[in-house]
């Protein structure tokens, strides 16, 4: 509900420029009068090599390769892997962000690359299996409830073709969640109160709140879909402390605190 609410909020400004200066700290924290969609894109251009190198995620002939980004929003990231992929498809639960997806990425990326698809319950990728060589999914699973979280990890696994990698980001428990989630739950039934959603969708504190919506832990997501996968890391920053049983920790201080990636080749 929160992210249909900001998509359509999105949609009452004519230019990214706008969208940018409203909601653009939905994405990536930065708030200003003066912000344009150039800086914006510039945000995910710094990070989107690092991730690409750390996590192997760039095979031997990337211009025929085909990238899922799950949690595409409006195209931050995106503009980058449309210049390293062949193919990218930008997935998001809200078809209004997809749009401005497009928008951004005709202008600051390779738009003949860019498909876009509406993940409409969720939870489900309308794609082939095996039909991508990568997915990658960046600051969106912390914020689905635990059971679309993983339907997107077990789903993107289905996607990708065997010796194809995946990097899912997720979020680990804090002692700030101990009033952070149940606030968020409090501010996600607001969100239903008509003509209330709008309105609280463009005050930042209470949205960040109501996306706290899981920390589903690396067992769960190793329970699902580690059988399907080999060359198992979970990433972390080096003061950070996710990790399971078995399997290979990573550190770069570049990580959030309080994210971790599971990254693996599937089988
Ligand atoms: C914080 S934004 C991150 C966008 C982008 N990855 C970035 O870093 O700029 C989270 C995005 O995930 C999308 N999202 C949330 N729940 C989703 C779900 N269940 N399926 C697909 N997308 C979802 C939201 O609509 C939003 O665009």
């Amino acid at each position: 509900m929160p992210w249909k609410t900001a998509g359509r909020v999105t949609e009452r400004y004519a230019t990214g420029d706008e969208v940018v200066r409203e909601t653009g700290w939905v994405f990536n924290n930065a708030t200003g009068n003066t912000l344009t969609l150039a800086e914006f894109v510039a945000s995910g251009d710094d990070e989107v090599p690092t991730y690409l190198q750390l996590f192997g995620l760039v095979g031997d002939h990337p211009e025929r390769a085909t990238l899922v980004e799950i949690g595409s929003g409006i195209g931050r990231m995106t503009c980058a892997f449309t210049r390293t992929f062949g193919t990218v498809v930008a997935a998001d639960l809200d078809a209004g962000f997809l749009e401005r997806c497009r928008e951004t990425v005709a202008r600051f990326g390779k738009i003949d690359r860019l498909r876009t698809l509406e993940v409409a319950d969720g939870r489900t990728l309308e794609l082939r299996d095996d039909s991508a060589d990568a997915a990658f999914s960046y600051i969106t699973l912390q914020h689905c409830s635990d059971d679309d979280a993983l339907g997107l990890i077990a789903e993107s696994v289905r996607v990708v073709r065997p010796g194809g990698r995946v990097a899912f980001n997720l979020r680990s428990r804090s002692s700030a969640d101990v009033v952070a989630r149940p606030l968020g739950a409090v501010v996600r039934v607001l969100f239903q109160v008509p003509g209330l959603g709008g309105w609280i969708s463009r005050r930042r504190m209470a949205t960040r709140l109501a996306w706290q919506a899981n920390r589903v832990p690396p067992e769960a997501v190793l329970a699902l879909v580690g059988d399907r996968l080999d060359d198992v890391a979970i990433w972390r920053h080096p003061d950070g402390f996710a990790s399971a049983p078995g399997v290979r920790v990573e550190t770069f201080d570049g990580v959030n605190r309080h994210h971790w990636w599971l990254v693996g080749t599937v089988r």
